[in-house]
C-alpha cells in the first residue's frame, strides 16, 4: 500500500512544495523512474508494465487512451508503488482528439487565435475526459519547405503568426489552471529548428546560424512559453553539429538561462538513444549523461535515464542535485495538474464538449481554413438555387478518413461529413452527379474518367476534389515531388473538355505545386485536410453561404526547385527588380553572360512564388488606400500608429485580414525584406470603408542583433499595409536614439 507522502497539506499545497515533499522520500531509482516515459499501447499494458510501475520505475505513459486500461495502470502506480506517485498520461493531441479540426497549417490560414484557442480547448476537453493529461503540442517549428511532411503540423513560415497561434493553442489546452476540468498540459515542440531539415527530409540535419535561430526559429517557442506552456520537447535534429537532445547551448544557455524556463523538457521519441546514432555519444550511459547535462528532464522511450542515471549518480559521474532538479520538475507538473488529488481524473469525466458543440466548432474552423486561390470571372460562388445539377468528381470527394489528415490517432471518422454527403444534403441526392473517377489520388487507372465526364456533361458545373491522402504528409512522409500525384491532372483535362466550369478543391497536407492545375480550372479552393467537417464547410464556401477570408501562412512555390522560398527572405546584394521567367529553350546559345540581369533568381522560375504568404481571395474585393503614420519620427518608448483605409469594393459583405509589414533597411545584421508585424480581421459590408490602425512600439522593431542583444536599432523603417505580403502601400519613419 502506498505511503501518503503527498497527502494534501495546507503547508505543501503549492505544486512545487508538494513535489519537494515527495522527492525528499525518493530513492535514486524512484527519482529516475519519474523521468521515464514508456509506450503503453498494445495488448495487456498492465501485465507488461505493471511490475515496473509498481517499483516506481515509470513516470509517464504514452499512446494509451482507453479509460479503463488507464485506470488500471494508474491504480498500480497509486496503490502498489511505494510512494503512490501517479502516472502522467500523454498523447499527441494535435488538431483534435475524437473530433478532428483542420490540420494546424489549415487552422493557421484563419489567422484567428480565438478560433485556434477554441479548437485546442475542445480537444483538451475530449482528451482529458478519456484520461489524457499531457499533449505533445503545439508544434511551432517554422516551416519553409513544402517537401517536409510535417509542414502539415506547422503553423507556417512566419515567426509572428506562429507565435500568436502557438500561444493561443497553449492557452486553449491549458486554460488558466492546469488542474481545472478538461485541461491538458501543453508541450511546445520541437526545440529547435526541426523544420529546417536539409532537403525537407524529416530527421535530417539542420544548419541554422545563430542569427536565423534567434530571429526566425526561436520566437514562437518563446511566445508559447510566455503563454505558460508547461513543457517543451527537443528536436530530433542535429543542429550545427550538436543534436538538439544533447545541445547545451539550446537547452541550457538559451532555454534555462536566458529564458529562465523551469518547466519540463522531454526528449523526442528515443532521441536520447539516437545521440549514439548521430555520432555524439559513445554508448547509452554517455547519451544519458549528455542529455541530462544539456538540460533534458524526461526520456521518451530510450530508457537511458532509468537504466543509467542512478548508477552514474552513485559513481559521481552525474550530480544528484541534477537528478533531483529533473525529477522535481516532473513531480511539480504532476502536482500542478492535480494528479496527486485526483489521479483517476474524476474532475475531467464530464469535460468533453457536447458532440454538437464540437461539430459546430469543427465546421467553423474548417470554413476559416479554406483558402480561395483562384476565382476567374466569379466562377464561385455557385448559385445553388439556380443550379439544376452539380457534378462531384475526384478521389478525395468521399473519404471520411483521409479528410482528417495526419496525426489523428483518436480521430473518429464516423464524425466526418464528406463533400459528397454535404453536397447531397444541400442539393438533394438527385441534383448531385457523383463519379470519383480515380480510386485514390495516386491511381493511374483512367477507366473511371468516362463516368466522370458524363456526370460533368449532365451538370451545370463540376466540383473536383483532388489532392493527397493523409498518409502522404506527416512525420517521416516527405516528398521530393510535390505535384498532384497519379492521373489527377489528366482527369482535369478530361473535365475541361466538357466545357463546364471546373472548380478544384485541393485536399492535402502540404502546399503542392499548382501551376498546371491552375491552368485547367476556373476556380481553386485550397482545403488542406480540413477535418471531420470538411464537407459542410466546403459547401458553405462553394454556395456562398460563407465568404472565404483565409490567407496562406506559407508561400506556395511554383516548383520544387524554388524551395526554400519564403516572403521574409534577405534582399541580397543583387535583388531582382522585376519578375522574369523564361523557358530555357528560348535562351540563345552564346548569349552574353550578363544578358538576364545579374540577380538572385531562377531563369526558369523567377523569384516570386506561385502564391505569396498572406494571400487569399474573397468573393468581394478589398481596396487599400491612405497608409499614414502618426509621425515621421519615433523616440524609444513612443508608440507610432500606422493607419490604412480598407474599402469593400465588391458587392457582398466580407472579412479581410489586414496585414502590416516592416523592414529595417540598414542594421547591424541584414534584416528580411519584409516582416509581418500585425494583422487584424475586419468585416465590411459592400461599399463600406474603414480605417484600420496598427500600433508599433520599439518591441515590434527589435531583433537579436550582431551582439545578440534584442533591441531596436535606430534608423529608418519601411512600412507596408495590404492584403498579403506583396502589399504595395508604403510609408517610412525613423527611430531616434
Ligand atoms: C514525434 C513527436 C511526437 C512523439 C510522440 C515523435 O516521433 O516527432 O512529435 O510527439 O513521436 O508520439
Amino acid at each position: 500500500m502506498a505511503d501518503a507522502a503527498h497527502a494534501a497539506d495546507p503547508q505543501t499545497d503549492a505544486p512545487q512544495r508538494r513535489a519537494e515533499a515527495v522527492l525528499a522520500r525518493m530513492t535514486l531509482e524512484e527519482k529516475a523512474g519519474q523521468l521515464h516515459t514508456v509506450d503503453a499501447s498494445g495488448p495487456d499494458p498492465a501485465g507488461r508494465l505493471g511490475p515496473e510501475i509498481a517499483s516506481g520505475r515509470i513516470g509517464a505513459v504514452i499512446n494509451q487512451v482507453d479509460p479503463q486500461t488507464l485506470r488500471g495502470l494508474q491504480r498500480i502506480a497509486v496503490e502498489e508503488s511505494r510512494l503512490g506517485v501517479p502516472l502522467l498520461v500523454s498523447r499527441d493531441v494535435i488538431h483534435g482528439f475524437n473530433t478532428i479540426f483542420p490540420l494546424p497549417i489549415g487552422q493557421a490560414c484563419s489567422w484567428n487565435p480565438d478560433l485556434v484557442r477554441d479548437c485546442a480547448r475542445a480537444a483538451a476537453g475530449e482528451a482529458a475526459a478519456s484520461g489524457v493529461r499531457w499533449t505533445f503540442a503545439p508544434m511551432v517549428d517554422i516551416a519553409r519547405d513544402a517537401r517536409w511532411g510535417r509542414i502539415a503540423e506547422s503553423l507556417g513560415e512566419d515567426p509572428l503568426l506562429a507565435s500568436v497561434l502557438g500561444a493561443a493553442m497553449v492557452e486553449g489546452f491549458q486554460g488558466d489552471d492546469l488542474a481545472a476540468p478538461g485541461t491538458l498540459a501543453a508541450c511546445v515542440k520541437h526545440f529547435a529548428g526541426y523544420g529546417a531539415s536539409e532537403g525537407g527530409r524529416d530527421y535530417d540535419a539542420t544548419n541554422i546560424p545563430d542569427n536565423e535561430l534567434r530571429n526566425t526559429y526561436l520566437p514562437p517557442f518563446k511566445a508559447a512559453l510566455n503563454a505558460g506552456a508547461a513543457s517543451i520537447m527537443t528536436s530530433f535534429g542535429d543542429i550545427d553539429g550538436v543534436p538538439a537532445t544533447g545541445n547545451g547551448y539550446l537547452l541550457g544557455d538559451i532555454l534555462r538561462g536566458e529564458w529562465d524556463f523551469d518547466g519540463v523538457v522531454i526528449s523526442d521519441w528515443d532521441s536520447i538513444g539516437q545521440l549514439i546514432t548521430h555520432g555524439l555519444s559513445e554508448d547509452m550511459a554517455a547519451a544519458a549523461r549528455e542529455a541530462a547535462e544539456a538540460g533534458v528532464d524526461m526520456d521518451m522511450m530510450s530508457s537511458a535515464f532509468i537504466e543509467h542515471l542512478p548508477e552514474m549518480v552513485r559513481a559521481g559521474a552525474v550530480d544528484e542535485s541534477r537528478l533531483d532538479a529533473m525529477a522535481l520538475r516532473v513531480l511539480t507538473l504532476k502536482a500542478a495538474l492535480g494528479l496527486f488529488d485526483d489521479p483517476y481524473g474524476k474532475t475531467h469525466e464530464g469535460a468533453a464538449p457536447t458532440r454538437e458543440a464540437a461539430r459546430d466548432l469543427a465546421r467553423r474552423a474548417a470554413r476559416e481554413s479554406l483558402v480561395l486561390l483562384k476565382n476567374d470571372a466569379g466562377a464561385l460562388p455557385l448559385d445553388f438555387g439556380a443550379i439544376d445539377r452539380l457534378a462531384l468528381v475526384g478521389p478525395m470527394a468521399d473519404q471520411p478518413y483521409e479528410q482528417m489528415g495526419t496525426w489523428v490517432f483518436d480521430g473518429d471518422e464516423t464524425r466526418s461529413v464528406t463533400p459528397l454527403k454535404a453536397l447531397q444534403d444541400a442539393l438533394g441526392e438527385d441534383r448531385v452527379a457523383f463519379a470519383p473517377a480515380l480510386e485514390t489520388t495516386r491511381s493511374r487507372d483512367r477507366s473511371g474518367f468516362k463516368a466522370a465526364v458524363e456526370a460533368a456533361g449532365m451538370s451545370d458545373a463540376v466540383l473536383v476534389c483532388l489532392g493527397e491522402e493523409a498518409i502522404l504528409s506527416g512525420e517521416a512522409h516527405c516528398r521530393a515531388d510535390i505535384t498532384l500525384p497519379g492521373a489527377q491532372l489528366e482527369l482535369l483535362d478530361a473535365l475541361r473538355e466538357t466545357g463546364k466550369p471546373v472548380v478544384a478543391i485541393i485536399m492535402a497536407g502540404r502546399p503542392l505545386t499548382l501551376a498546371p492545375v491552375l491552368e485547367r480550372v476556373d476556380a481553386l479552393i485550397y482545403a488542406w485536410h480540413a477535418g471531420n467537417m470538411a464537407g459542410p464547410a466546403l459547401v458553405d464556401v462553394v454556395s456562398g453561404a460563407f465568404n472565404p477570408a483565409a490567407k496562406l501562412p506559407v508561400s506556395f512555390p511554383r516548383s520544387v526547385g524554388q524551395i526554400p522560398i519564403h516572403y521574409n527572405r534577405k534582399n541580397t546584394g543583387r535583388p531582382p527588380v522585376a519578375e522574369q521567367i523564361m523557358h530555357i529553350d528560348d535562351i540563345e546559345v552564346g548569349a552574353s553572360q550578363t544578358s538576364f540581369g545579374m540577380s538572385a533568381f531562377h531563369l526558369d522560375d523567377g523569384y516570386t512564388p506561385q502564391f505569396p504568404f498572406g494571400f487569399g481571395l474573397s468573393y468581394t474585393r478589398f481596396d487599400y488606400s491612405d497608409l499614414t503614420l502618426s509621425a515621421d519620427e519615433m523616440n524609444r518608448g513612443d508608440t507610432l500608429t500606422a493607419s490604412v483605409t480598407v474599402t469593400n469594393a465588391g458587392d457582398r459583405e466580407g472579412t479581410e485580414i489586414v496585414q502590416l509589414y516592416i523592414r529595417d533597411p540598414a542594421a547591424s545584421l541584414t534584416r528580411p525584406v519584409r516582416e509581418l508585424k500585425g494583422f487584424q480581421h475586419i468585416m465590411l459590408k459592400a461599399g463600406e470603408r474603414r480605417t484600420v490602425r496598427f500600433d508599433l512600439t520599439e518591441r515590434d522593431l527589435a531583433f537579436s542583433g550582431r551582439d545578440r542583444r534584442v533591441r531596436a536599432e535606430a534608423g529608418a523603417f519601411d512600412v507596408w499595409a495590404g492584403g498579403d505580403s506583396t502589399a504595395a502601400l508604403h510609408a517610412r519613419f525613423v527611430l531616434r536614439d
